[in-house]
């Protein structure tokens, strides 16, 4: 191995240098984004964007304004942040006011997100309506080598998104907040640390230790440029008022000074408040509350978020948070009016996300991105081909092979359509950036028939919309059971794969009544959310559904869906406080007659879509 030329105190790992001594580089793709939801956004609004922007929808073209009033819109990305940053890149490089990060800590745990079910609340029912789902993983099997590359790789891709006078905060704890504090300095330099920030969570119960109990966490501040934004705060004294001496900052002397009377004598002033200093008592959310606490793990409070965005942020500025879990930055920076860009990669973050921001009152219209199938096509190129470039048969080959594995099947060779086999169903598998298309169902069915099989499992990333109802009569019509399975975006995280997380959700399907309370307005009743075979879904989630909405979380309604972007005009969801679920959606009044295409969208307690057009006349 070459001779690595260290030139400042760094921090190395193995696998930080390439064997021949030079820097690894951070990747560095550009994507395009698919808008593939707007949240109340009004549909005048929407309209008059399409007539400025035709081809807005589904590819996100970023030509809106950086002020609301110039159309922009806050945004919640659903994907890996390394490549969402990346091709956020072009358009917002040194635009970002403000990005806090709260990273998985390296604690070696996975962490899991509750669900209730049903419409019974928590005291009710106690913990037997209760599913666990896993959120996300912060284990690191390749070693801590592994979370530090994943570290250093994104600390240089938010640098680069920060603005001249932007901060940069990281939240982490003792795991690794001594290996952190070491990659911020070489990313930002140690002349732009601003602060060490203790949070201090008084009220964290931690029984069963040996030592003293952990109670506090680490926020690093760095700032990118000369200047930044800083407002003092204040907080109240735990010990209520006291008697001080009055001082003040005395600009000629560089130092602070008594301030005196004119008389010559000290002043002094009583106060219960104090200059808030790096070290943040804060209480941590307690599981029973229910106001703040989305039941999402590691859920901060709003109230350190409050202080960071207070003290680091100018009216109106540009917020990210790239790690955004429950949101609580985002929530925060919509309720101080600021623009934001959140980012995870777990679709429950997403789903709890999108959830919080509703609840927010006024809560300004966003819009939900992905790369889609890009980063399907970047990730298939990684794993298994040259890449990025377009895809060798023995990559194909190799994708096939590994989705098989995943599902536990076995590869098939010499047939066209039917790629492996699981037990004594057939297995096809959609591309991975490609919708399975009806042809291309029809086409595995025709196959299985030819060679005899009675049963096809087809999986895929994304479906040509709707009709898997008649696709799976038509197919019991020719003697075959077919089975639809959605892939999950899992299959693209290591962590999930080596921990065999991965499930295989089958396609669900809607029955609605569309109802007309009156001339020109119409209402969506949901009759049926049909899992087809739920002997596929664990035992112990089963026996606690009683019925069929309760594997309902959250349904809404697009009622003028134009083939693009899913533009939620109704919405009505669960929270903890409020399990009720409306079945009915309120009447909806269009201006004229005509038919229109309604989209209904349903989002199940895994976490997953389930989206259904229904094509009305209005009379
Ligand atoms: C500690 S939690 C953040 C909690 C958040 N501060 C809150 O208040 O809810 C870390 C989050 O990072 C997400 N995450 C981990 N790796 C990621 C990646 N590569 N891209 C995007 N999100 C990621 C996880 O899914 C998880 O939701």
């Amino acid at each position: 191995m070459a001779k690595i030329d260290i030139t400042r105190t760094e921090l190395v790992w193995p696998g930080k240098y390439n064997e021949d001594g030079t820097r690894k580089e951070v990747p560095r793709v550009s994507l395009p984004f698919q808008v593939i939801e707007t949240i109340n956004e009004s549909r005048a609004t929407r309209e008059a964007e399409k007539q400025r922007q035709p081809s807005l929808f589904d590819i996100w073209e970023g030509k809106e304004g950086e002020t609301f009033e110039d159309g922009w819109k806050n945004k919640l990305i659903w994907g890996d942040n390394l490549l969402v940053m990346g091709s956020l890149r072009e358009k917002f490089a040194g635009k970002i006011d403000l990005i806090y990060i709260d990273p998985p800590f390296a604690t070696g745990a996975d962490f899991s997100f509750t669900t209730q079910i049903g419409d019974s609340d928590l005291e009710i029912t106690k913990d037997q309506s209760i599913i666990e789902e896993k959120a996300y993983r912060d284990t690191w099997g390749a070693g801590i080598e592994s979370y530090l590359t994943m570290m250093l790789e994104r600390l240089s891709l938010l640098r680069e998104l920060l603005s001249d006078t932007g901060s940069l905060l990281v939240h982490c704890d003792w795991h690794v907040g001594f290996l952190l504090r070491c990659l911020l300095e070489e990313q930002f330099g140690s002349d732009h640390f601003l602060n060490e920030i203790i949070w201090y969570y008084y009220n964290k119960f931690q029984g069963n230790v040996n030592h003293f109990a952990a109670n506090h966490d680490l926020i690093f501040w760095y700032r990118k440029g000369e200047n930044y934004y800083f407002t003092p705060q204040k907080e109240k004294r735990l010990e209520g008022k006291v008697r001080q001496i009055k001082r003040m900052w005395d600009k000629e002397k560089g130092a602070i000074v008594n301030v005196k009377g004119p008389d010559g004598k000290v002043l002094y002033q009583e106060t219960d408040e104090r200059a808030v200093d790096d070290v943040w008592r804060i209480s941590m959310l307690q599981p029973a509350d229910r106001t703040e606490n989305v039941g999402f793990p590691t859920q901060k409070p709003e109230a350190m978020l409050r202080r960071i965005l207070e003290a680091a942020t100018s009216q109106g500025a540009l917020v990210a948070d790239f790690f955004c879990g429950s949101g609580t930055t985002l929530a925060v920076a919509e309720k101080l009016g600021h623009r934001w860009i959140g980012c995870d990669l777990s679709r429950f973050a997403i789903h709890t996300t999108r959830k919080r921001l509703l609840g927010i009152k006024d809560c300004k219209p966003f819009e939900i991105l992905n790369l889609g199938k890009y980063e399907r096509q970047y990730w298939q190129g990684v794993t298994f081909g040259d890449k990025g470039k377009s895809i060798t048969e023995q990559a194909l080959y190799e994708y096939l092979a590994f989705i098989l594995k995943l599902y536990g099947a076995q590869p098939l060779v010499g047939l066209t359509h039917l790629h492996g086999k699981q037990g004594k169903a057939m297995v096809h598998i959609g591309a991975a950036d490609a919708p399975v298309t009806i042809d291309e169902i029809n086409a595995a069915v025709a196959e299985c028939v030819q060679v005899r099989q009675t049963e096809l499992h087809v999986l895929g990333w994304e479906w040509e919309m709707g009709l898997y109802d008649l696709m799976v009569a038509e197919a019991k019509k020719q003697g075959v059971r077919l089975l639809l399975l959605q892939i999950p975006r899992e299959v693209m995280e290591q962590q999930a794969v080596d921990k065999g997380d991965i499930q295989f959700f089958e396609l669900a399907y809607l029955e609605v009544d569309i109802g007309r309370p009156a001339k020109l307005s119409m209402t969506v009743t949901l009759k049926d959310f049909v899992i087809p075979n739920t002997e596929l879904i664990p035992e112990e989630v089963r026996s606690k559904v009683k019925k069929w909405s309760d594997y309902i979380d959250y349904w809404a309604v697009d009622w003028h869906f134009q083939n693009d972007t899913f533009m939620q005009d109704w919405v009505t969801y669960r929270t903890r406080k409020n399990r009720k679920l409306a079945l009915t959606s309120d009447p909806h009044t269009y201006d004229r007659k005509g038919h229109y295409r309604v989209l209904v969208k349903v989002v199940d307690i895994f976490g997953n879509d389930t989206s259904q057009a229904f094509d009305v006349e209005v009379q």
